[in-house]
């Protein structure tokens, strides 16, 4: 029995991607198999087909971070039919992922869908929608509420940026929302949820360390010179979480900001998590993510169209997140 999926392979002209037929024992050796109904292409995905260097540990690759699914035989703690998600544990880097129909996972990387979200939904949220959830939690654990002040997200059409505005919104923030595509993106940006819309090249150009203090927290995909001019634009002990690097991995700013204002960074990586905080975001997704501004945020292609949705997420032309559908 044949199955569909898109394997990369490498050869002294490059990576190439090619959807093809494969064969359960093809799968890697772990001890849940999978009936994949849906993925995402995240960032690293782009990176992964688009044959960028850094994501993929080892060709023939089936990419693919994200899975979502139906276990398919009874195994260690879960019933066959199931519906779980699987983001992170550097599947589709190191481990063959979820573009592909069928999978076979690690029975302890899977998270059960919560009650009222479905295998579409739960992929359009993917890892960067629980990316954004663990970067929303990890400033209220810092003591950020609504009455502190604006929240910054930068990066914000992107996959993180939008879910993380609808969420911030939802919650009674006030939410900026910095992109390099406000002309064509701000309506969308306000329908999220975003109070204001600000041209990203307010923060992208390198800055002064220290500058009038502006936003009481921040959620930033993008790195570099965006995440100082964050980090100097924040007001005392406010907090700027770090998961992303779209504009890029540097980051040259002083100490100022940190002995002066007492601003905390936190980094976010969603990739080896516990299951109690995997838990704990797929919940919380499930109350404070308005589902009907999920389906504005999600667009949905084959597997065919996925290598033109890796080249224009590098772009930085996809808005909000891309579903795999692996029925089309
Ligand atoms: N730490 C983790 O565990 C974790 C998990 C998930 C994702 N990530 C990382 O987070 C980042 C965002 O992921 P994503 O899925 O949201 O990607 P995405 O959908 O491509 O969004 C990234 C956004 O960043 C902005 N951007 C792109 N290039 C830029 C540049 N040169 N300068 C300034 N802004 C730029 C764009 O937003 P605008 O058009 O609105 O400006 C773009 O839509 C990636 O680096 C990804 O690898 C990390």
């Amino acid at each position: 029995m044949t199955f569909r999926g898109m394997l990369l392979t490498q050869d002294d002209d490059g990576v190439h991607a090619a959807i093809t037929d494969l064969t359960e024992d093809q799968l890697p050796d772990h001890d849940v198999l999978i009936n994949v109904s849906h993925s995402t292409v995240n960032y690293k995905d782009g990176m992964a087909v688009m044959g960028r260097p850094g994501v993929v540990r080892g060709y023939p690759m089936v990419p693919g971070v994200d899975v979502v699914g139906s276990v398919a035989e009874d195994v260690a703690g879960f019933s066959a039919g199931d519906l779980v998600t699987v983001n992170g544990f550097d599947v589709g880097e190191a481990h063959w992922g979820g573009f592909a129909e069928k999978a076979r996972m690690k029975s302890e990387w899977l998270t059960l869908l919560p009650t009222g979200i479905s295998p579409a939904q739960a992929a359009a949220i993917g890892t960067a929608g629980y990316t954004a959830m663990l970067s929303v939690i990890a400033l209220e654990q810092q003591g950020i509420t609504p009455d502190r002040g604006p929240i910054v997200v930068t990066g914000a059409a992107g996959g993180v940026g939008s879910v993380a505005i609808a969420v911030l919104a939802k919650l009674g923030h006030h939410v900026i929302a910095s992109t390099g595509r406000a002309d064509a993106e701000g309506d969308y940006l306000r329908r999220l949820g975003a109070s204001e819309v600000v041209d990203r090249a307010e923060l992208s150009e390198p800055g002064k360390p220290f500058a009038k203090p502006v936003y009481a927290a921040a959620i930033d995909p993008v790195g570099s010179s965006t995440l100082a001019n964050v980090l100097a634009r924040m007001q005392p002990d406010g907090v700027v979480t770090a998961c992303g690097l779209a504009q890029g991995s540097d980051l040259s700013t002083t100490v100022l900001p940190f002995i002066l204002r007492g601003v905390r960074l936190i980094g976010i990586n969603c990739v080896h998590r516990p299951q109690a905080d995997r838990d704990e975001a797929w919940a919380r997704l499930a109350t404070d993510l308005d589902s009907s501004l999920l389906d504005q945020i999600t667009s949905t292609v084959g597997l065919a169209g996925v290598p033109q949705v890796a080249a224009d997420i590098l772009d930085g032309q996809v808005r909000g997140r891309v579903v795999v559908d692996l029925n089309l």
